[in-house]
């Protein structure tokens, strides 16, 4: 079994973060989404693992995760040099597959439990796909399968208007090599790319059996802010443990599951977890609120954040209440001691400012 991981795409909907970096290495209690995946992949015993990069965020994708070797896994880096669809991406990454089963995961979503379950299923199973599903309340943005009483899949539509149920397709999937005739079956979607749900389609329309399994669990798409807000909170609450490894002096009170990493400190200041601060950030007379990462290397002076993201070495002084924000590396954020009240901002591309 091999797996096929996508990290390509433009993040578009991630502007500006994702004109520094690709949309799978945004971090989530400080560590990029695409090692949780990896950490998901290996977990499920898969070691020939190919990762598919576009040319936008390719090197950053290669630099970030290197050959694999942290994890004991051999990566093939796979370049699909257009924005082709889920199916291009397999048909790029036709050669590395060879003709193994594969398992392809989004490099933007995780699901709770892992994809160990999954994988001996499809084993199991002895079928041509094996496809994960998540209950949605809307799922006219996601692929939608209709499922018989027996758990088979009889019908995929991408993107419905009108859903004919309320069942997405998490972008976890298991296919047999059968599915690559399939691929070599379908046309461009009206969005012009050539889709995995019609790949799947197909397999049905060509008489081989489609499965499905509903996750009962959580289900992250990391897609936009407010996503990785959110998978920022369900992270912090499942994973963060108590580990004080920087100083937290007398005047300081450290609350509940908290990481503070080497080489950090805190000075009298309150920090109530779920919380995750990487190394060297200095946190002075300030506030820490649940559901914070704050990534290493940031300065902060008489602030007050709560449930946020800060990448590295961002510096924030006399801020009062910071929530609900997702901050980009280098980021500094400060209050003017001029008598002339106003906001001052440089602020890169395609940012968003809530006042
Ligand atoms: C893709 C798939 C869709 C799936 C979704 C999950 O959508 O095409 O079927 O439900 O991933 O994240 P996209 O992210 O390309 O809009």
């Amino acid at each position: 079994m091999k797996a096929l991981i996508l990290s390509g795409g433009r993040g578009t909907r991630l502007r500006p973060l994702t004109h520094t970096t690709a949309k799978q290495l945004i971090p989530v209690a400080n560590k990029p989404i695409l090692f949780f995946v990896l950490e998901q992949v290996r977990a499920a015993g898969i070691d020939d693992i190919g990762i598919i990069i576009s040319p936008e965020t390719g090197q950053n994708v290669r630099d970030t995760v290197g050959d694999g070797s942290r994890w004991g896994a051999r990566i093939t880096y796979i370049l699909q040099d257009t924005p082709g669809g889920l199916a291009h991406a397999v048909k790029t990454a036709r050669e590395f597959l060879n003709d193994s089963p594969f398992l392809m995961f989004l490099g933007d979503n995780l699901i709770q439990g892992g994809v160990e379950g999954l994988v001996r299923a499809f084993n199991d199973a002895g079928v041509d796909a094996l496809i994960q599903l998540k209950k949605v309340p809307d799922p006219r943005q996601f692929g939608v399968a209709v499922l018989d009483e027996r758990d088979r899949v009889v019908q995929l539509i991408e993107k419905p208007q009108n859903p004919p149920s309320d069942l997405a397709l998490v972008g976890i999937y298991l296919f047999s090599p059968v599915v690559h005739r399939a691929i070599d079956r379908i046309k461009p979607s009206w969005r012009g790319e050539l889709e995995i749900t019609d790949a799947i389609q197909e397999l049905i329309h060509m008489g081989h059996r489609v499965e499905a399994r509903v996750l009962s669990g959580w289900w992250l798409d990391t897609g936009k802010k407010d996503d990785i807000l959110e998978a920022n909170r369900v992270v912090l609450d499942e994973y963060a443990r108590r580990d004080i490894r920087g100083e937290v002096d007398g005047g300081s009170q450290v609350v509940g599951r908290v990481e503070i990493g080497t080489g950090s400190r805190v000075v009298n200041s309150l920090v109530r977890g779920p919380v995750v601060i990487g190394s060297n950030v200095t946190v002075i007379d300030s506030f820490i609120g649940p559901y914070t990462a704050i990534a290493g290397g940031s300065h902060l002076e008489r602030v007050s954040l709560e449930h946020s993201v800060l990448l590295e070495n961002c510096r924030l002084v006399d801020v009062e209440r910071i929530e609900d924000s997702l901050v980009g590396s280098n980021t500094r954020v400060c209050r003017s001691t001029a008598r002339r009240r106003a906001l001052r901002l440089f602020v890169g591309d395609d940012a968003e400012v809530v006042i």
